[in-house]
């Protein structure tokens, strides 16, 4: 991943590939110095990557420009449970459009093991045929879940979909899927907080985190399903 000087400015451009240029996150920027860690998680997490201000500041930008993309007919916005909880929330407050909201459910089934098959553990409720939507999804890794998802959505036939990452890792990327908005750019880090988990936790920090090598190996797990 390239190194950059400064946070890319989001562009003026209407197209929604080049509209939305994503941060990359706090370590990449110039200063390098991580923001202070909390006392209370300093036993689990080594360092924040990206802080609330940022977060804040970041999915304002993001919300103008899905506002700008999807005005004049009500959206459905289809969110990925459960790590979307927090960035949903704070994106769509601020989303100033008519729009229903729905959830899916996806989960992998090989438990503990990256290479799982996905399954389905909450189907949509509202009918998306001929309805603008956007997907929202906590961080775009490997990209199977949001290829299963896009899928899925494609065949009940909406009018447009558009894709929405807090996060990108774009190094761990099997399946050819990219988001049309993406909040930041990571590293391949394991990250944690502001509604990503490790084992069901730390979804509530506010902030988002890298996580200590040793609570992977406590758990005795693999990082990257659950
Ligand atoms: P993908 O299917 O590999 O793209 O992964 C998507 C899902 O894996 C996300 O929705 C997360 O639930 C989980 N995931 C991937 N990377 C991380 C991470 O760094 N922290 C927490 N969860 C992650
Ligand atoms: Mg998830």
């Amino acid at each position: 991943m390239e190194k950059s000087d400064r946070p890319a400015n989001v562009s003026k451009s209407k197209s929604p590939a080049q509209t939305h240029q994503p941060e990359p996150a706090s370590e990449m920027t110039e200063d390098r110095k991580s923001p202070h860690v909390d006392i209370r998680w300093l036993k689990d997490i080594e360092r924040v990557l990206i802080t609330e201000q940022q977060l804040a500041r970041r999915i304002s930008e993001m919300t103008q420009a899905i506002q700008r993309d999807f005005s004049g007919r009500e959206m459905v916005v289809v969110s990925v449970l459960s790590g979307t909880v927090m960035f949903l929330a704070d994106l769509i407050r601020h989303l100033n459009l008519p729009l229903r909201l729905d959830f899916i459910g996806v989960s992998s089934y090989g438990a503990g093991t990256e290479s799982g098959d996905l399954v389905f553990t909450k189907e949509l409720r509202i009918d998306v045929k001929n309805r603008d939507v956007l997907l929202v999804d906590d961080i775009l890794d490997t990209g199977k879940t949001m290829s299963r998802v896009l899928e899925k959505l494609k065949a009940l036939r909406p009018r447009k979909i558009r894709t929405c990452v807090l996060l990108n890792k774009a190094a761990r990327r099997v399946e050819n899927v990219k988001a049309d908005y993406i909040g930041f750019e990571i590293p391949d880090y394991f990250v944690v907080g502001y509604g990503l988990d490790f084992a069901e936790r730390y979804r509530n920090l506010p902030f988002v985190g890298v996580l200590h090598e040793h609570v992977f190996k406590e758990v005795q797990k693999s990082p990257y399903r659950k």
